[in-house]
């Protein structure tokens, strides 16, 4: 069997180094083993992943008798529930599954999981077994049929093949089945012939073990096991997960090398999950953010001393000092972010700053050097785009500094330092609490290479660390005008088109303003920097067009004002975002909405505020899944 084993997995050797970040998708996996009811354990936990965005969704159990059911629906979870409403749901051991289509449309039948021929198997799946055309030919040779269009069908006959020629046990034909596969996983597989034991692997997709007393829960992030146990096993790369009842959780390698696991303490609360009396878990994370900023702060910032240790910066203080160019990449929200970083790095530490969108960074053949530092900020830290630019800015040599949301996942293990934002879950697909903690952790740091290179002044420096420690306080004052931005939002729930502008630090913020509403609201936004209106967009602007612009006093204030009044010339219609006691900018607009006076570096984090729930009313209003926007999903991990 041994023999076997080696000889297969060197013959697939090529497939192992050909490993790639790029091709995983969004699904959700969740797992139960122990003495409760499974059924109810795992519509929870699709429940609490449905933020990931999906389009199917399905259960596996087996049942005192030794059944293995499979239920599967096309839709929500609640359709899930519904469909199995007079069937069958009992058994203290089962799957489920939440599927975002790429092998195959999103219908019950490709839905996982899936059964293997003898229906003895199911498996469910997270990512895309590249090889399966190939592998599902060789199937069908020995007489498999298959029912649906996936990739995932292809791996459990795979697997059932392996367990019956072999004649061997569901962990070893699974760790056989794997040896043969290119692509990436997470995977989850029962045996209706042993209903004590379930076999998880992954490669490339989240995995993360629950531990119970004599239970255990799999999930693809901790939030379907967070109120059942505060003890987790992150699966590593490669690695094959032996959960059984009664015993010790084991893991082995693909390339069977025995590891032991490693229990971590989970810091998420089951509170940071629910909707806490918001009708939404957007309006929830926007209205965090003077707590979430000041836990991101706290331990970092010292407001006595005026002072900002970060330790990911301490420990690698030369890495920065030395640095010739810092590259930043990022996708969506976080790249917006990234912008910000670089307008405060140039600015205090005057090295050189590139942002590069990931998906463009990793195909473009991009000049990356030894002395490149590279910053890759994610919330989820599983982005699949920003994973691959890592690996490839690493095999260049560059250091690679992370900026990430969530502790334990692929980001900041793939990077060589970096720092949490640690602002808890953010559930809401469009970011808001993420974002404003990733331009804060950036402007720490910009403010602490300056410091240590000299180029920027300890007064500018304890100037703006005092300012900085003071925007919580500021970012409750902002989100007082929560009701007033709503009623407004009314008046523009016509609009099919909105212009955000900015100069500066709050063209980033413009972008990413107008992508807030293209997110939630689906009204189509173009975030501009206000100067280059008049090179183009300025065509699009009559009486119709909705112009949100971004014009506190600093910086720029003059040359804004000129934008605005060649917006009023063409009689757009003006939101404003101004500085508290501004009455300039407040006469030319349609409506205006204060935000405390700060440094100009810190704007962002104050403009922010009222551009989030701008969007997040408008959509409302609209009558949008403004939780789950259509198409979308949270954890991007698909390119
Ligand atoms: C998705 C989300 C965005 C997010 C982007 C990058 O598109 O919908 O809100 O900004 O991914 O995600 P990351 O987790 O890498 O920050």
């Amino acid at each position: 069997m041994l023999q076997l084993l080696q000889k297969r997995i060197k013959k697939t050797k090529f497939a192992t180094v050909l490993q790639t970040f790029n091709i995983k998708i969004m699904c959700g996996i969740v797992g139960y083993i122990g003495k409760r009811d499974a059924y109810p354990i795992l519509i929870k936990g699709l429940h609490r992943l449905e933020y990931r965005g999906y389009d199917s969704a399905g259960v596996a159990l087996i049942n005192s008798k030794q059944e293995l059911k499979v239920y599967k629906a096309k839709g929500k979870v609640a359709d899930l529930e519904h469909a199995v409403e007079s069937k069958d749901v009992s058994g203290t051991i089962g799957i489920a599954h939440t599927r975002w289509a790429t092998h195959g449309e999103p219908n019950q039948v490709n839905a996982h999981p899936h059964y293997s021929e003898s229906e003895e198997l199911a498996i469910i799946h997270n990512g895309i077994i590249e090889n399966y055309a190939v592998l599902k030919q060789g199937l069908m040779k020995h007489g498999y049929s298959f029912k649906s269009e996936t990739d995932t069908e292809v791996l459990v006959q795979l697997i059932e093949y392996i367990k019956t020629t072999d004649k061997t046990d569901l962990q070893t034909a699974v760790q056989l089945a794997l040896n043969q596969v290119v692509g990436a996983y997470a995977i989850v597989v029962l045996d209706r012939n042993n209903p004590d034991e379930m076999v998880a692997a992954r490669k490339g997709s989240p995995l993360v073990v629950g531990i119970g007393e004599d239970e255990f829960f799999l999930a693809s992030d901790a939030t379907p096991i967070v109120e059942f146990t505060n003890k987790v096993v992150y699966v590593g790369e490669q690695e094959i997960v032996h959960l059984q009842r009664g015993k010790e959780i084991s893991i082995r390698t693909i390339g069977n090398v025995v590891k032991t696991p490693e229990i971590k303490k989970l810091e998420m609360t089951l509170s940071q999950l629910e909707k806490g009396g918001y009708p939404h878990f957007m309006l929830k994370e926007i209205f965090e953010q003077p707590t979430t900023l000041a836990t991101s702060m706290r331990g970092r910032v010292n407001i006595e001393h005026n002072n900002i240790t970060l330790a990911g910066f301490i420990d690698n203080k030369e890495k920065f000092l030395n640095a010739k160019r810092i590259i930043i990449t990022a996708c969506g929200t976080s790249w917006h972010a990234g912008l910000i970083g670089m307008y405060a790095i140039e600015e205090f530490a005057r090295i050189p700053v590139v942002v590069e969108y990931s998906s463009e960074f990793r195909y473009r053949s991009p000049v990356i050097n030894e002395d490149d530092l590279v910053i890759a900020i994610s919330q989820s830290g599983e982005t699949a785009d920003t994973l691959a630019a890592i690996e490839l800015a690493k095999s260049h040599g560059a250091f690679i500094f992370g900026i990430c949301n969530v502790v334990g996942a692929s980001i900041p293990r793939a990077a060589h330092s970096g720092c949490y934002t640690h602002v808890g879950p953010e559930i809401g697909v469009a970011s808001t609490k993420a974002f404003t903690a990733q331009v804060t952790v950036l402007t720490m740091l910009a403010l602490m290479i300056g410091k240590e290179k000299g180029t920027l002044s300890d007064e500018r420096y304890l100037q703006i660390v005092s300012e900085l420690a003071k925007i919580p306080e500021k970012i409750s004052e902002t989100l007082k005008q929560d009701d007033r931005i709503a009623e407004f939002a009314k008046t523009f729930t016509y609009a099919q088109n909105f212009i955000y502008l900015g100069r500066g630090y709050n063209y980033p913020i413009a972008m990413e303003g107008a992508l807030k509403l293209k997110e939630i609201s689906y009204i189509h936004a173009e975030g501009y920097p206000a100067a280059e209106m008049k090179h183009g967009p300025i065509a699009l602007i009559n009486q119709e067009m909705p112009v949100v612009v971004i014009a506190p006093q600093c910086g720029t204030y003059e040359k804004v004002v000129s934008n605005i009044q060649e917006i009023k010339a063409r009689k757009g219609r003006i939101i404003s975002i101004v500085t508290n006691g501004d009455t300039v900018v407040r006469d030319m607009s349609d409506y205006s909405i204060c935000i405390p006076e700060t440094e100009e570096c810190l704007v962002p984090l104050l403009a922010a505020i009222p551009l989030q729930l701008l969007a997040y009313h408008i959509a409302v209003v609209k009558g949008c899944d403004v939780d789950q926007p259509r198409n979308l999903a949270k954890s991007v991990t698909v390119e």
